[in-house]
């Protein structure tokens, strides 16, 4: 297993890291695994020397961290040796159902008792690094990373409920100071943001190394051979600063991993898989990349990481899965080396298209569909006041 640098930093992460968000109660959704699954995943990993692992305190509502924290006393995993990563920003519900992911107007966090649990103030990030630190069995956490959070915004006459990892409701000064002191109390090794617009990135690690703050080693972004909008301003940014990259979902959540139009439990239930990855391209994209994977003779999951893999902004992809078979056939990916030439060839009918990531594209679907609804709605009131007046003059023989 190759180990690389994240950013500038002194902290070497394998070049896979485990992704963690599928172990959790399947109350929340029927494809997560249980304990005693998830740790023969994270045995495996380790053993082929994935020593990094990704979580949040999101994740089932705090049963990942609590399935990794496990996995790590059972299996026991030298704690000098693995890079443990967590997130902060949204709430962890009290109870496994508790989710306002698709929160629906008047029933959101605030509604629900959740008003400080959330974000990214002083308050919640000591309470939220406790909570992970005790659902781990850890005494740190090497990489904290700021995650996402839903908010209530009125667009025109409708209640949006969008989803960001900037915090619009905190100063970044509170919430840079707030890192670096969960830093200096020894909760925490390393900072790392997650998806964001570059400039929003750019004035939190601007403010950090101006004020002598910690700055961020990673940011964790969305990004794979179907969504390379992050190309546009992150990845010169993170370079700019000698920041590493490590995207999530870099298999688009499975949807690059078999042909089109194939199901599996999770994209009945994955409401980002029911919704998102529609932008015109991606369909040649996915054939190509089941083109290749038989012309090579390998999977189309090795296709599309061997992709991620051959970008150089790219440190290490956070892939995920729940089949064992599955994750293997990643490991057996790294070293796999696509030319040139195939990877110009698996880029090219990519086109521009909605931001998924610092926003996230089902909410701007509710928000065209809001928007569609509202003008509608402004079209009909028209016509009722147009069909009224002619009614009015109708009735005055025409006399205005
Ligand atoms: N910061 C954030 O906002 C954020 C957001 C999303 C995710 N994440 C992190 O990123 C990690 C990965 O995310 P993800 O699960 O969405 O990403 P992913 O790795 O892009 O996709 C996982 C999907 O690919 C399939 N897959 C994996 N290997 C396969 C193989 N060899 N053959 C066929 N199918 C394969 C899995 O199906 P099977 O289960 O059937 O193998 C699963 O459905 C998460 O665990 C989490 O740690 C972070």
């Amino acid at each position: 297993m190759p180990y690389v640098r994240l950013g500038n930093s002194g902290l070497k992460v394998s070049r896979i890291i485990l992704g963690t968000m599928q172990y959790g109660d399947p109350r929340n959704s029927p494809w997560y695994l249980t304990e005693e699954e998830a740790i023969k995943h994270i045995k495996l990993a380790y053993d082929a020397g994935i020593q990094t692992f990704d979580t949040a305190n999101l994740y089932s509502n705090g049963e990942s961290e609590r399935i990794l924290g496990k996995a790590i006393k059972t299996l026991k995993l030298p704690r000098d040796e693995i890079v443990v990563m967590t997130k902060l920003y949204y709430v962890c519900g009290r109870s496994p159902e508790v989710s306002f992911r698709s929160a629906v107007p008047g029933d959101g966090p605030e509604e629900n008792g959740y008003v400080n649990q959330k974000g990214l103030s002083r308050k919640h990030i000591f309470e939220s690094i406790k909570h992970s630190l005790e659902r781990l069995q850890l005494d740190y956490v090497d990489v904290l990373q700021c995650n996402e959070v839903l908010f209530f915004k009125i667009i025109a006459c409708y209640n949006i409920c969008l989803g960001h990892r900037f915090d619009y409701e905190t100063p970044i000064e509170e919430t840079m100071q707030a890192l670096h002191d969960v830093v200096q109390a020894g909760y925490v090794r390393y900072i790392g943001m997650s998806s964001c617009y570059a400039y929003q990135f750019h004035v939190m690690q601007n403010y950090a190394i101006n004020n002598k703050l910690t700055p961020f080693i990673s940011m964790q972004n969305h990004y794979s051979l179907i969504y390379r909008e992050e190309e546009r301003e992150m990845m010169p940014t993170l370079k700019h600063y000698g920041v590493g990259c490590i995207p999530w979902s870099p298999l688009a959540r499975g949807i690059l991993t078999r042909p089109l139009n194939q199901q599996t439990i999770r994209s009945d239930s994955d409401l980002f898989l029911k919704n998102g990855y529609k932008a015109p391209g991606n369909a040649e994209i996915i054939n190509r990349v089941e083109e290749l994977s038989k012309k090579k003779s390998i999977s189309m999951a090795q296709v599309a990481l061997a992709w991620s893999l051959s970008k150089h902004a790219v440190t290490a992809p956070i892939v995920g899965t729940t089949s064992l078979k599955n994750l293997q056939e990643l490991i057996d990916a790294i070293p796999m080396r696509l030319t040139d030439e195939e990877v110009k060839y698996l880029e090219e009918p990519y086109l521009p298209q909605n931001v998924y990531g610092p926003v996230e594209t089902h909410i701007i679907r509710k928000l065209s569909a809001a928007s569609t609804q509202a003008t509608t709605a402004r079209l009909v009131y028209m016509a009722y006041t147009l069909i009224l007046t002619i009614n009015k003059a109708w009735k005055r023989n025409f006399k205005f």
